[in-house]
């Protein structure tokens, strides 16, 4: 599986902390900045990052801002994207289980990488279920 982060400057701290945990697990994640603590703006970050999942170089994306909610927000006018801001490890299972999310997003400024990579876990640990949730993301993808 190939797996994408990025962030804004907001969420800097807490992807290079990502990349080198996973790293020691011989997880590359792909980095598609930003690469400074310089401020920069989340929708530019969203809009590279739902460019790279709808072109299907990617299975999975991360994506982080402060709070982790502008970069959502920014994430989902992308048709065909579903990214679950993972505020706690009950929603990350959710998110697989129900959401089928393609990108997985967290706050910087409000979460720790314990807890980050914890939830990271329990959604890759988990399986869509389909079926009636299976339709309703289908609803949600003929809205154009
Ligand atoms: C940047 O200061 C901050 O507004 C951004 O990272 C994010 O939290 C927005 O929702």
């Amino acid at each position: 599986m190939n797996i994408a982060i990025a962030s804004d400057h907001g969420g800097f701290q807490l992807k290079q902390e990502l990349i080198a945990y996973y790293a020691q697990k011989d997880i590359l994640l792909i980095d598609l900045g930003t690469y400074n603590t310089d401020s920069c703006d989340y929708p530019d970050i969203a809009k590279k990052m739902a460019e790279t999942i709808l072109s299907r170089r990617v299975d999975l994306g991360i994506l982080i801002c402060g709070t982790g909610i502008g970069i959502s927000i920014a994430a989902n006018r992308y048709h065909g994207i579903r990214a679950a801001l993972l505020y706690n490890d009950y929603v990350a299972e959710m998110a697989k289980k129900h959401n089928n999310a393609n990108i997985l997003v967290f706050g910087g400024r409000t979460m720790n990488s314990n807890e980050v990579i914890h939830r990271i876990d329990i959604f890759m640990n988990n399986k869509f279920e389909g079926g009636r949730h299976d339709c309703r993301i289908k609803k949600i993808e003929e809205r154009k």
